[in-house]
């Protein structure tokens, strides 16, 4: 099963963005464990990052039929965009909302998540192993849906 990994704005700063709360791990490193542990579980992992807005709804067209599931860190974007989340409702694919943070756990204002709605759930607050977490949980999804 193909599944794509898509990180939203800022992302490619990881290790050196805010340690103290996105953690040291680099998102090339996060890109390479997601293939080899999605290797694990029989998924064929691709990976992509953008700092824009309209580039992750396109990534998330290319996904529809091509894909069998996604995990998506929107990043702020979590917070602010109805067209990502109408994207994600486009694709017609399962989609596991991820963040390293705990975003209930900072300001207010990512306390509110427009895509989480449309997405089959949500790993927070685990850092970068939540991303295994993810994965996981979309390949159980697949393997057996909801329960
Ligand atoms: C984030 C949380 C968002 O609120 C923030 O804007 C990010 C990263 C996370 O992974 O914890 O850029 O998605």
């Amino acid at each position: 099963m193909n599944i794509l990994v898509l990180n939203g704005p800022n992302l490619n700063l990881l290790g050196t963005r805010e340690p103290a709360i996105y953690g040291h791990t680099t998102l090339a490193d996060i890109e390479a464990d997601c293939i080899a542990h999605g290797k694990t579980l029989g998924l064929a992992v691709t990976c992509a990052q953008s700092n824009h807005e309209g580039a992750l709804i396109d990534h998330l067209h290319a996904a529809r039929g091509t894909m069998a599931g996604v995990v998506l860190n929107a990043g702020a974007y979590t917070h602010t965009s109805v067209a990502l989340r109408d994207a994600i409702t486009a694709s017609e694919l399962p989609v596991v909302e991820l963040h390293l943070s705990n975003t209930h756990a900072r300001e207010s204002f990512r306390h509110v998540s427009l895509i989480a709605p449309v997405c089959i759930g949500v790993i927070q607050g685990f850092g970068a192993r939540g991303y295994r977490l993810a994965l996981q949980a979309l390949c159980g999804h697949l393997q057996q849906g909801s329960e």
